[in-house]
């Protein structure tokens, strides 16, 4: 990363009392200083309704977070880097109340040379998205001559296609397109980068994908945490919201793409939205079977007794919300016809881990048949999000000795085997190319509503179909059974990951 094509700028946080403040924003706003990579002038502002001075904010959001431990930073880096933080507390539901921010602006703008540039981000309740940019119209702060004028979203973008659409209008009216960066921490991962560079910059792989050689691609998103403190906000939302329709699509995005012309934001973004227009829809009536919904229940989780998800805070003992789901697709175009997409994601899984397994066709002729099992003869390449960051590619190798009996082998590469340095944390990416200005890795508004117009489907029959089972699964397990069998045929099932990527997924240290 790098510091080239930075210009001057005021980062103000709308909702930086809360917690994202602390856990994401101001450690990577942090490690981007410690690493010179902002620009020379630059500033903080924080902005919320607690009443808190300049000094408490750098006390609560950084020298005494709770979420970031500061103490083994050099103590001169974190001083230097709290004086550039400021805080103004305001109703942000009133309208008046922005003119000081805008008062808070000016006089930081010309402490700091800033040149007029701000980029406002929104941590805050979905319900003030499309109020603060109104408000911030009437204070003349959306726009200015030859200034940056950005704004940054946090998810949810939306909780169905309309109020995604409505969103996108009343944004749209405040700030230009190419000025509203839709964050989705997922794109900032590296890994979910390197799934185009795996594809488009090496001539192997791409010839393969394809209907003609690859069978079905799955991808998998596990978490062992339950949903914590967050009951009240999941329970509105569930696993599809949560996870699927934002950043398991977005994966789905870069897997399934065509190559785009360049690897400019709009080439990229072009290509993404063709693909999301080619996604087959399910029918309400196809719910059923191809989606599972599930629901974690109390078990022992490594030796630990945990709740079922009814008796997590906040959440209704009789909630038919899913922390489960998996849903089998199609993509409707020349490369995937007849492909299936299995996607799963889950609260309360084994691991931690998020991973696209590629499994390709069967060797078409099998001379080895009398030796070798060729039910399992499927070659699989599996790129690695998280954690253990990499790549394996299985095959089957001849085992030494008489005869031609055939074994899965691996071929691996880790990230951790790199020399450089340490890879760079999502926001941290995100967070600079925004201030640079570019949206690449950024969500456009468009993609965002065809993402949810796929997954409404499932939604509404979920919502409104009291047939559909939303299966218990104990916590600590891979969802619920019938999930399973989802994968056809039959011989087939899930690549249940463990937490490195080589481990032998039968049996593995979770
Ligand atoms: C968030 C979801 O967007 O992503 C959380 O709201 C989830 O429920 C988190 O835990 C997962 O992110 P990561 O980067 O830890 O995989």
């Amino acid at each position: 990363m790098s510091r080239e094509g930075i210009q001057p700028v005021i980062f103000v946080i709308f909702g930086a009392s809360g917690d994202l403040t602390r856990r994401k924003l101001i450690p990577a706003i942090y490690d981007l200083f410690k690493h010179k990579l902002l620009p020379e002038k630059f500033a903080v502002l924080g902005v919320s309704r607690s009443k808190l001075s300049d000094d408490d904010f750098r006390q609560k959001g950084l020298l005494a977070n709770d979420l970031f431990d500061v103490s083994d930073e050099p103590k001169e880096t974190v001083e230097a880097f709290a004086q550039l933080l400021f805080y103004q507390p305001i109703d942000t539901n009133e309208a008046d109340d922005y003119a000081k921010v805008r008062e808070r602006l000016e006089k930081l703008d010309a402490d700091f040379a800033t040149a007029g540039n701000f980029i406002f981000y929104l941590s805050t309740p979905p319900v003030l998205y499309d109020k603060i940019p109104k408000f911030l119209t009437a204070h003349g702060l959306n726009r200015a001559q030859g200034c940056i004028r950005r704004l940054v979203i946090e998810k949810p973008f939306g909780y169905d296609r309309e109020s995604a659409r409505s969103l996108n209008r009343s944004l749209t009216e405040f700030f230009p397109e190419n000025e509203i960066y839709r964050i989705d921490h997922y794109l900032g991962k590296e890994t979910v980068q390197n799934l185009l560079v795996t594809r488009f910059a090496n001539s192997v792989f791409e010839p393969l994908w394809n209907r003609n050689y690859i069978h079905h691609v799955q991808i998998t998103n596990a978490e062992p945490i339950g949903v914590g403190n967050r009951g009240g906000y999941y329970d509105q939302s569930g696993a599809l919201r949560d996870m699927l329709q934002n950043h398991l699509m977005q994966i789905v995005a870069h897997v399934a793409m065509e190559p785009p012309i360049s690897p400019s934001a709009d080439a990229i973004r072009a290509e993404k939205i063709k693909l999301f227009q080619s996604l087959r829809p399910i029918e309400e009536s196809e719910v059923a079977k191809s989606c599972i919904r599930g629901q974690y229940m109390a078990s022992n989780m490594r030796g630990e007794m945990v709740k079922g998800y009814r008796d997590e805070e906040g959440v209704p003992g009789d909630s038919k919300t899913e922390t489960f789901a998996a849903v089998k697709f199609h993509i409707d175009n020349w490369r995937w016809s007849g492909v299936p997409f299995y996607v799963r994601t889950g609260k309360r899984l084994p691991t931690k881990v998020t991973e696209v397994a590629i499994t390709f066709n069967k060797p078409p002729h099998k001379i080895f048949r009398r030796e070798c099992d060729y039910s399992l003869a499927n070659n699989q390449l599996v790129m690695r999000i998280q954690p253990d960051e990499g790549l394996l590619l299985g095959f089957g190798m001849k085992v030494p000795g008489e005869g031609f009996n055939v074994k899965n082998v691996g071929m691996d590469f880790h990230y951790s085997d790199l020399a450089q340095e340490d890879v760079p944390e999502a926001y941290e990416r995100l967070l600079l190319d925004c201030i640079k200005g570019d949206p690449t890795l950024y969500a456009h508004g468009e993609s965002v509503e065809y993402s949810w117009q796929f997954v409404e489907p499932i939604l509404n029959a979920w919502q409104n179909d009291d047939s559909i089972p939303v299966y218990g699964y104990p916590a600590g397990t891979w969802g619920p059974e019938v999930a399973d069998a989802m994968i056809e045929p039959e011989e087939l099932t899930w690549r249940n990951p463990c937490r490195m990527l080589t481990e032998d997924t039968s049996f593995c240290v979770l």
